[in-house]
């Protein structure tokens, strides 16, 4: 894993949980949609301010080509 990959793992999408990309991406490669994610994590429970960018990061996730 790249310094890169690392930085962006442990951004925090929403600061009203401390919910991260690599938590987010995890319950992702789980399985979890974004309602499961939003009760595992309290992410999108709060001001909501985040509530765009985590659902354009779960769709882009589960939308790509399986291989
Ligand atoms: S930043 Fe996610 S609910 Fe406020």
């Amino acid at each position: 894993m790249s310094a890169s990959e690392i930085d962006a793992a442990d951004e925090v999408m929403c600061t009203c949980s401390g919910t991260t990309r690599g938590q987010i991406y995890d319950l992702v490669m789980q399985g979890k949609d974004i309602d499961a994610i939003s009760r595992w994590t309290g992410a999108k429970t709060g001001c909501g301010g985040c509530e765009w960018d985590i659902e354009v990061f779960v769709r882009a996730l589960t939308e790509l080509p399986s291989s």
